[in-house]
């Protein structure tokens, strides 16, 4: 296999050559590549190296498993630029993978600090003792297969990090595979990323009850193909309770574009909307917090530190991560509501400060640049707009 040198954060990486991998179209398909690497997500690793410090500020000697490690890029940089780690297990059940991490880690110098393994990631997971600080499960398309066992490789406060990128289903465009995957149903509107984005954190909370965790979202995002999750595992049947009961239904009228929120697994849901539309439902999915905002804040100052390449842009969304962090479940697009005011779209900035001024809750969303986070009714922004 053909292989290149390049450098993420602070750490060598040898990759396959890339430009063997370009389609006819000029993007990159590190899917068919014989080890996996994919550049596109050199953001989503920065935006964990500084989460990965933040976590080991909290515990000394944290261990870490990085258990579909393709070339071992994820698992490397926290080796390499976290201080505070004592061990990472980084594993691919692919022998080329395998072969691929060990010369990286030698490459690093981090030889004593890294243990490589080629197995199933599952057989790993439910086998390996001690449990682990943090599992990061970034597998091709759905992290579903692995969660179940990435819970039983968790300590109590352990946090498990998961990356999707089947965002198509989560999102609406293939409802049955999300059923089958995620035994929840997705809906096809302005905010559907965050309809996946809580799909998919439910569903996480309902494989972390089998082991009496409660898993609370620390950071989760939306960007380009993928989705991020970042999830706290608290040991304690009362507040796994607790987070079952937070779980519930988003119901969307596509005539007017109101929305319903009803809570709970058996919640009963609403068919019909105030305007006398149907309403179609979402869910079950998460309806509290998707962001610890003091936890989003420490891994602002950690990426200050840093020097990324992308550091801007990691910083760009995660303090819009941050705006929303208090925000209620679902947003509105502002080009759609004004289309519904038939009025033209005012800034955006200048509506979130008169929704803030009549007392709501209002701010951007990083899941969209037209997004509008808010308490406010639709009726009543739709009057204003209209005036
Ligand atoms: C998306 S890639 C990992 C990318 C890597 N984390 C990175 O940041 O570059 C997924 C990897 O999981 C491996 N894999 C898939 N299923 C597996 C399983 N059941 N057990 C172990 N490895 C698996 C594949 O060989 C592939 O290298
Ligand atoms: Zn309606």
């Amino acid at each position: 296999m053909p292989t290149q040198f390049i450098t993420e954060g602070a750490t060598r990486l040898e990759v396959p050559e890339l430009e063997r991998f370009r389609t006819p179209a000029g993007d990159y398909a590190p899917s068919l590549t014989r080890v996996f690497y994919n550049p596109l997500m050199e953001l989503c690793r920065d935006i964990s190296v500084s989460a990965m410090q933040v976590l080991a500020k909290e515990v000394g000697g944290l261990r870490i498993c990085d258990p579909l490690a393709g070339v071992g890029a994820r698992g490397l940089r926290y080796a390499k630029e976290v201080e505070g780690v004592s061990n990472v297990v980084l594993n691919d059940r692919s022998p080329e993978a395998f072969e691929l991490i060990r010369r990286n880690a030698e490459l690093n110098g981090l030889a004593r600090l890294v243990e490589v393994r080629n197995e199933d990631a599952n057989a790993l997971l439910w086998s390996h003792r001690p449990r682990f600080h943090v599992v990061d499960l970034d597998p091709f398309g759905s992290p579903a297969p692995f969660v179940d066992a990435a819970c039983a490789a968790l300590v109590n406060r352990g946090v498990l990090m998961l990356t999707a990128t089947d965002t198509a289903p989560l999102s609406g465009t293939h409802a049955r595979a999300c059923l089958r995957r995620y035994g929840a149903r997705p809906l096809r509107t302005e905010y559907c990323h965050e309809l996946g984005v809580r799909i998919l954190v439910s569903f996480c909370q309902r494989v972390g009850g089998r082991h009496e965790f409660a898993l609370i979202p620390l950071l989760a995002h939306s960007t380009l193909h993928y989705f991020r999750v970042y999830l706290r595992a608290g040991a304690g049947a009362r507040a796994s309770d607790d987070v079952l009961a937070r779980q519930g239904y988003v119901s969307h009228c596509h005539a007017c574009g109101r929305r319903a929120i009803s809570r709970g697994i058996t919640a009963e849901l609403p068919s019909t909307c105030e305007c006398g539309g149907k309403l179609t439902h979402a869910g079950p999915l998460w309806l509290g917090q998707l962001m610890d905002e003091a936890f989003v804040q420490r891994v602002i100052a950690d990426l200050h530190s840093r020097d990324f390449k992308l550091r801007h842009s990691a910083l760009t969304l995660l303090n819009r991560c941050v705006e929303e962090a208090d925000g209620p479940p679902t947003f509105y697009d502002i080009h759609e509501v004004a289309r519904r005011a038939k009025a033209p779209p005012p800034k955006i900035a200048d509506f979130i400060a008169e929704l803030k001024g009549r007392g709501y809750f209002a701010s951007r969303t990083h899941f969209s640049p037209t997004g509008l986070r808010t308490d406010a009714p639709l009726g009543e922004m739709i009057r204003s707009l209209a005036k």
